[in-house]
């Protein structure tokens, strides 16, 4: 029944098709639209930008909560739509053209992008496109399977377009809690003080004269594109599964251990899905994507709470959740972005956060966006509001990538996201470095020894014993320090031609 999703009489008038709705944006627009990993993003209307600029050329600014499924970013890519896009994208057809200076792209931290807009320090957003699984007789808005920046995107813009998307689940409608903090320097501290603390309302507030147009749809989100364990992620699950036993023995931990956070991918979904057959229990998530591994630890009984800004699933394990959704329901919350990713709230519980590298250098600094210190991958995402404010900051990589021609151990890192300062602890498959409480000189030998690969590490020795010949506190080579990366751009490999042949 369409009056179960649109529960106020006099919006049912507001609903148009796609392109309808498309036809309200206007070149030079600022579009606010809901997506974060791939959930809960609008579906219908970008589609219709999309085939519109194929006769109307016309561009806008996009934002999102984070990445889009539905291959929206390569249509409206291809469509040459987008002037600007922000905060994070994990597009090829996107990145390519981010790459070739064609869509300017601000890489942002997740939690900041409407700290920016409230602050009018970015748009204002002229239109906001909003996936819902339905509207209350209120006007407010009830969101799907994402908050992301929806709440403040809804609430900032002159103008909202809501999809209605029948295939979300109704039980979805009170597992959200939008809280907007107060406007600074006077803002309230805000009143998350644990992973299941409710702080705000089950939906977006707006004025229902702001709708402008209602959409109806049919779609799934996109299913996750987790892959499965293999030998490398299941070594970096064990050893950091093993170092996490030794915090417990050494009293740092208990075995409920701290709030987790976990980025998005395989070798994440690994360690939380590794941490069902340990001894630990009673878990709880602090984290921004409730990915398959969140459901498999309730399974086990071994998670108690999930707290974040999506939920984005492979499609077995999205069969299985949302046919008992209510099953989870109240040991879930989805807030907005900037409050999963608050860094008051995660100092507050003193938040473990697991992050993806591309590569980290020997002191521990760590490049997460830049392939060559120059290619954007995808962006830094909210690894940096938990990196910098974690009770434990750590990041985990294969110790090789490209088969092998590209160490992710390096002399120094060609671009950096996160500084030495806020990194703990670095786990490759070859081991792992706990970094805590030393100094640069020490820190190299631990990475090194523990995290580059074995046909790296002998160099990289070399290469730091020179340096500290030099002297300083943090030593370097400086005309030496980037060679690694040179070497790469020129043949494509890292390795050492001349080294390699000597060694044969
Ligand atoms: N140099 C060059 N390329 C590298 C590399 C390196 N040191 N390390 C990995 N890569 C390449 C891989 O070869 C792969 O390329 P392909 O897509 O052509 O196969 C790609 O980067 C992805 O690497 P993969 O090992 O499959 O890891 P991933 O899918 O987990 O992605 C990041 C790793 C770093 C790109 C990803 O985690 C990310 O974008 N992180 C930043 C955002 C973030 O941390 N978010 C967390 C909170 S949402």
């Amino acid at each position: 029944m369409l009056e179960d999703r649109i529960r106020r009489p006099s919006l049912l008038d507001k609903i148009v098709t796609p392109r309808e709705a498309a036809g309200l944006i206007r070149d030079g627009m600022t579009i606010g639209m809901s997506g974060f990993t791939r959930a809960g993003d609008a579906k219908a209307v970008p589609v219709a930008l999309a085939e519109r600029a194929k006769t109307d050329p016309f561009k806008i600014t996009l934002l999102t909560g984070a990445s889009l499924g539905h291959d929206i970013d390569r249509m409206l890519t291809e469509a040459h739509v987008l002037a600007r896009r922000m905060p994070f994208q994990t597009d090829p057809t996107l990145r390519a053209a981010i790459n070739r200076g064609e869509v300017m792209f601000v890489d942002q931290h997740l939690s900041e992008t409407v700290e920016h807009l409230r602050a009018h320090q970015l748009g204002p957003i002229d239109y906001a496109i909003i996936e819902a699984a339905a509207i209350r007789e209120d006007g407010g808005i009830i969101p799907s399977t994402s908050i992301g920046n929806s709440a403040s995107f809804a609430i900032l813009a002159k103008k909202v377009i809501v999809e209605i998307n029948l295939l979300q689940t109704l039980d979805l409608e009170g597992l959200h809690d939008i809280y907007i903090p107060t406007r600074r320097p006077m803002r309230e501290a805000i009143p998350v003080t644990a992973c299941d603390s409710r702080a705000g309302l089950p939906f977006i507030p707006i004025d229902p004269d702001k709708i402008a147009a209602i959409v109806i749809t049919e779609q799934k989100d996109s299913f996750s594109t987790v892959e499965p364990a293999d030998d490398d992620t299941q070594a970096i699950a064990n050893h950091l599964i093993g170092f996490f036993e030794k915090e417990v023995q050494c009293g740092r931990l208990d075995l409920t251990l701290n709030p987790l956070q976990a980025g998005i991918g395989t070798i994440a979904n690994s360690v939380l899905a590794g941490l069902a057959a340990g001894p630990f229990h009673h878990l709880r998530l602090y984290s921004e994507v409730l990915q398959d591994s969140t459901f498999d630890l309730f399974d086990a009984g071994k998670l108690s709470f999930a707290s974040g800004s999506s939920i984005t699933l492979s499609s077995a394990c999205a069969a299985r959740v949302y046919a008992d959704f209510r099953r989870y329901k109240d040991r879930l919350v989805l807030r907005p972005q900037e409050i999963s990713n608050h860094p008051e709230v995660i100092r507050r519980l003193g938040v473990i956060g697991i992050n993806t590298a591309l590569e980290a250098d020997i002191y521990g600094n760590i490049n997460s966006t830049h392939v060559n210190g120059t290619h954007m991958m995808n962006g830094i995402g909210g690894s940096g509001d938990f990196a910098r404010n974690a009770y434990l900051s750590i990041f985990v990589t294969k110790s090789l990538a490209k088969g092998g021609r590209i160490s992710s151990i390096v002399p120094m890192v060609p671009h950096v996201d996160h500084t030495e300062h806020d990194v703990d602890i670095i786990v490759t498959e070859q081991g792992l470095a706990d970094i805590r409480e030393l100094a640069p000189r020490e820190r190299a030998v631990e990475i090194i020894r523990n995290c580059a690969h074995p046909s790296y590490r002998e160099e990289l020795l070399d290469y730091f014993t020179r340096a500290v010949k030099r002297g300083g506190h943090t030593p370097h080579i400086l005309e030496e320090a980037l060679s690694w990366h040179a070497r790469s751009r020129e043949t494509g490999s890292m390795r050492d031609a001349a080294r390699s042949e000597a060694a044969e």
